[in-house]
């Protein structure tokens, strides 16, 4: 039940030329947790979730959720919702119009759309152009297309990225609802504070590395959040 890891990361590495962008990296997510993957820009966070998503080959190791590689999984939007680079849209769809190529791509009924567009607060914006949105406009698009198979597992790139606080404490109350729906969430940051209210767990890496494991208050110790991180990171700046 809850305690089943869904997501598995096993001695994963991956180099490019001269860069070791992860490096024997291993971590479980446990179902229904929400946990963090963090790190300093470079780190290998976006590496790792493609590597999870079956975008990247591993050099060496492995990646699975729910016990398989993502590409042996049979139908994965209905088990994987990702949100890797939420700039990728059509500009001249609507939001709605989006959601619904998508859904038909992905075999969901069209139903879906609106009830989706409105569990993202974008009811008023879904006739609007793409191209016309604004970034936290297009970040909730993008997890309601993650969302359209309604996936148990949500993989999410920098999904605070470029949000004012209004949209930090949106995307706070939305991760708690996927939690309390049951749902496993792995999500990525470079800045702890966005994410250290909402997530149950963090890892924590430097240059593609495991340097720190476990909840939020035993990373922090008896210091600052933000202190403990930044050393962790190895950010000397
Ligand atoms: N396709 C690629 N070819 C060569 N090097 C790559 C490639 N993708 C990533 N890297 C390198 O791997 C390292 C890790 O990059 P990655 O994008 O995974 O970091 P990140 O933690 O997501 O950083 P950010 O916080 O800036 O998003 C970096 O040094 C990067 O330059
Ligand atoms: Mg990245």
């Amino acid at each position: 039940m809850a305690a089943d890891p869904v997501i598995e990361v096993d001695s994963l590495t991956k180099r490019y030329d001269k860069t070791t962008a992860v490096d024997g990296l291993s971590f479980t997510v446990t179902g229904g947790s929400v946990v963090g993957l963090l790190g300093a820009n470079g780190s290998g966070k976006t590496t790792t979730m493609r590597m999870l998503l079956g975008l990247a080959a591993p050099t060496t190791g492995r990646a699975t959720i729910g016990g398989r590689p993502y590409a042996a999984i049979p139908h994965p939007a209905r088990e994987v919702g990702a949100v890797l680079d939420a700039a990728q849209f059509h500009p001249g769809r609507t939001g709605r119009n989006h959601l619904r190529v998508f859904a038909k791509a992905a075999d969901v009924p069209k139903t879906r759309v609106d009830a989706l567009l409105a569990q993202v607060d974008l009811e008023d914006a879904a006739r609007k152009r793409v191209g016309k949105y604004s970034l936290g406009m297009r970040q909730r698009l993008a997890l309601a297309t993650a969302l359209l198979g309604d996936p148990r597992v949500l993989v999410l790139d920098e999904p605070a990225n470029g949000l004012d606080p209004h949209g930090i404490r949106w995307l706070r109350d939305f991760l708690r609802a996927q939690r309390d729906e049951g749902r496993t969430v792995l999500l990525s940051s470079h800045v702890l504070a966005e994410v250290a209210q909402v997530v149950d767990h963090v890892v924590v890496l430097a240059k593609g590395r495991l340097v720190a494991q476990g909840a939020v208050d035993e990373i922090a110790g008896t210091g600052t959040l933000e202190d403990a991180f930044l050393k962790l990171t190895g950010d000397t700046r």
